[in-house]
């Protein structure tokens, strides 16, 4: 399996666990983007000489909250009190999942890794400083084999050489297609495209 031929035994059998488990949270073919999602990102991970096991372990959790029932993510999300959930993030359902995506992944999952929960809570719309987990999620996340759209292959060629330029690059496609259909940025979109350098 590339990307994971580093994973240890002993990680390999909690990600089994892991994968076994979050079937029962995820349909099928958002259960398959999580683990295209899981791969690649430990590629990239191996590539930049970071950490596949926390890649691997992002990549597969990242949306795990993402088909909660309504009625429960709503309960979860008025007691959500940590840091990753800014007022544009409440005000948008489909982005209720970053949040609550740390929630499920420390309650559900047990994961403690702050650089773990951290990457799921900007998955989708980045932040102002991206640390190396929250880059190989947010680009894995946008890029993933899977993944329908035009630029998915360009993306992923371009993360195996140059992680930092696919970076960039899958800020450039995210924030034009919010402009295309008149959507509001996300502060942290708007945030990380700044300091990126990239004209809104
Ligand atoms: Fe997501
Ligand atoms: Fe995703």
């Amino acid at each position: 399996m590339a990307g994971t031929r580093t994973l240890n035994s002993f990680f390999y059998r909690i990600f089994l666990h892991h994968q076994h488990k979050l079937k029962i949270y995820l349909s099928p073919r958002r259960f398959q983007h999580a683990l295209a999602c899981a791969q690649l990102a430990a590629e990239l991970a191996e590539n930049s000489g970071f950490s596949t096991n926390r890649a691997y372990v992002a990549g597969l959790l990242h949306d795990c909250a993402r088909e909660l029932p309504e009625k429960k993510a709503k309960r979860l999300l008025a007691h959500y009190k940590g840091k990753h959930c800014p007022s544009a993030t409440r005000a948008n359902p489909k982005l209720w999942h970053m949040p609550l995506g740390i929630v499920i992944a420390k309650k559900d999952f047990s994961i403690q890794d702050s650089m773990i929960l951290r990457a799921i809570g900007v998955h989708s719309v980045g932040a102002a400083r991206m640390t190396m987990l929250d880059t190989i999620l947010y680009v894995a996340d946008y890029s993933e084999p899977l993944r329908k759209h035009a630029s998915a292959p360009r993306i992923r060629r371009l993360a195996k050489k140059n992680l930092f330029a696919a970076l960039r690059q899958v800020t450039v496609d995210k924030c034009a297609y919010l402009k295309k259909k008149g959507l509001s940025q996300h502060p942290n979109s708007l945030a990380l495209a700044k300091r990126l350098k990239i004209k809104v």
